[in-house]
C-alpha cells in the first residue's frame, strides 16, 4: 500500500515538484488548496498516514489531537523553521513530526543579498522608470556593499550562506549566535555591539519564545541612523509597529522583508482584487524606503526539488518506523 499523504495549503508549484517524485517513495499525495485548521482537520479523515504541511499551516493541540484520533500519526512539514507545531502536544499524542532542516540555505541568503542589493541600488524604481523611457538618475543614489558592516543574527545554515556572498562584497562582518561556530573573518560580538556597529543587520536566527520581537524600540534605538534591516527569517522577529516608528522618525534607512507577522492572512495568495485590512502592512508599503517579497526566500527550481524528495523521504522513513535524521522533538 502506498503512503497516504494529505498536502496543506497546496500550490500548482508544490504539485509539480511532488508529482515528479512521489513514485519514487511510492506514495499518494492529496492535495488541499486551504491551509490546515482547527475548521478543515476533518478532511484528514481519509485514512492518511501523514499530513505535509507549510510555514503558515496550524499545528496546534487541537489540530493534533483530531489528527491523532483520525490514525494520523505523522505531521511532515516542508519547510525549515517549525514555530507553527505544538512538538510537545504531538509528542504526548506519539505523533511525529519532521521537517526539510536544508534545502537551499544558498536560496535564501541570495534573496537576501537581493534584498539588501535592491534597496541600497534601487533597482526597483529604475526598473519602472526605464520602462517609461526616464532616464533621470535623480533619487536612485545608492551606497556600496564594499567595507560596509553586516550584522549576521543567526549564523547558522542560511546566516552562514549569506556571510560567504557578503564577505565576496568586501563587507565587514559581525555575528551573534549562542552558539559560537568559528568562521573565517568573522567577529562575534554581542548583540549590543552588534546593533551599535552594524550599516546593515540581516536576521537568520528562528522564532522562538526568546527571539519573539529581538528587533523592538529599545534594540532600534541602539542601532546607527539610517541603518538597514533585512528580515528573510520569520516575522514575530520583528515588532513592526515599532518598525513603523522607526522609519517616521528616519532612523531606519532601508527595511527589507521577505516575512511579516500577520503574514498568514496575506501571502501566497493573490489577493489584488481585494481590500486589506491590514492597516500596518498597508502603511509599511507607503515607504519608499520599504521592500517587500511575499516569504518567496526558498522559491527556487533547487530547493524545490529538495523540499520534495526530503519530505517524502522523511515520510517514507517514518511510515517503516526507521530512524529519521530530519525528525524534531520538544527541547
Ligand atoms: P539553522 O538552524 O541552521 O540556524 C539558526 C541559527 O540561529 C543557529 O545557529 C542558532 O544557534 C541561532 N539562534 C538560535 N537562537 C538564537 C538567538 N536568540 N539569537 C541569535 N541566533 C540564534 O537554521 P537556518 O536553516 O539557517 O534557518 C534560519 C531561519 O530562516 C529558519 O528558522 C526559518 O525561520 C528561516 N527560513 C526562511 C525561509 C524563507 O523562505 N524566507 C526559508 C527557510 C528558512
Amino acid at each position: 500500500m502506498p503512503n497516504k499523504i494529505a498536502l496543506f495549503s497546496a500550490k500548482p508549484y508544490d504539485k509539480t515538484y511532488f508529482e515528479q517524485f512521489r513514485h519514487e517513495f511510492d506514495c499518494q499525495v492529496d492535495y488541499f488548496e486551504v491551509p490546515l485548521t482547527e475548521q478543515n482537520v476533518q478532511l484528514c479523515q481519509g485514512g492518511y498516514d501523514a499530513v505535509c504541511v507549510f510555514v503558515n499551516d496550524t499545528v496546534n493541540q487541537a489540530v493534533l489531537s483530531q489528527l491523532s484520533e483520525f490514525g494520523c500519526n505523522i505531521v511532515a512539514l516542508r519547510c525549515a523553521g517549525f514555530n507553527n507545531v505544538d512538538l510537545q502536544a504531538a509528542e504526548n499524542l506519539n505523533i511525529r513530526v519532521c521537517r526539510v532542516p536544508s534545502y537551499s540555505p544558498e536560496a535564501v541568503a541570495e534573496h537576501t543579498v537581493g534584498l539588501m542589493l535592491t534597496l541600497s541600488r534601487k533597482f526597483h524604481k529604475a526598473y519602472n522608470r526605464v520602462k517609461e523611457d526616464n532616464f533621470s538618475l535623480n533619487g536612485l543614489l545608492g551606497f556600496n556593499l564594499f567595507k560596509k558592516t553586516v550584522g549576521i543574527i543567526g549564523t547558522g545554515k542560511i546566516g552562514h550562506a549569506t556571510i560567504n556572498i557578503l564577505k565576496g562584497f568586501g563587507c565587514n562582518i559581525l555575528a551573534f549566535d549562542p552558539t559560537e561556530t568559528p568562521i573565517d573573518d568573522v567577529a562575534y560580538v554581542s548583540l549590543e555591539t552588534l546593533y551599535k556597529q552594524a550599516d546593515i543587520i540581516s536576521l537568520h536566527c528562528p522564532l522562538t519564545p526568546q527571539t519573539h520581537h529581538l528587533i523592538n524600540q529599545d534594540s532600534l534605538a541602539l542601532m546607527r541612523e539610517g541603518v538597514m534591516i533585512v528580515n528573510t527569517s520569520r516575522g514575530g522577529l520583528i515588532d513592526t509597529d515599532a518598525m513603523i516608528k522607526g522609519l517616521k522618525a528616519r532612523k531606519i534607512g532601508y527595511l527589507g522583508l521577505d516575512v511579516y507577522e500577520q503574514e498568514a492572512n496575506l501571502f501566497f495568495e493573490d489577493l489584488s482584487n481585494e481590500i486589506i485590512d491590514d492597516d500596518v502592512f498597508q502603511r509599511l508599503l507607503t515607504f519608499p524606503n520599504v521592500l517587500i517579497t511575499g516569504h518567496q526566500g526558498f522559491f527556487t527550481q533547487e530547493a524545490l526539488t529538495a523540499i520534495a524528495q526530503t519530505t517524502l523521504g522523511n515520510i517514507q522513513l517514518l511510515n517503516n518506523q526507521q530512524d529519521c535524521l530530519n525528525q524534531i522533538k520538544p527541547s
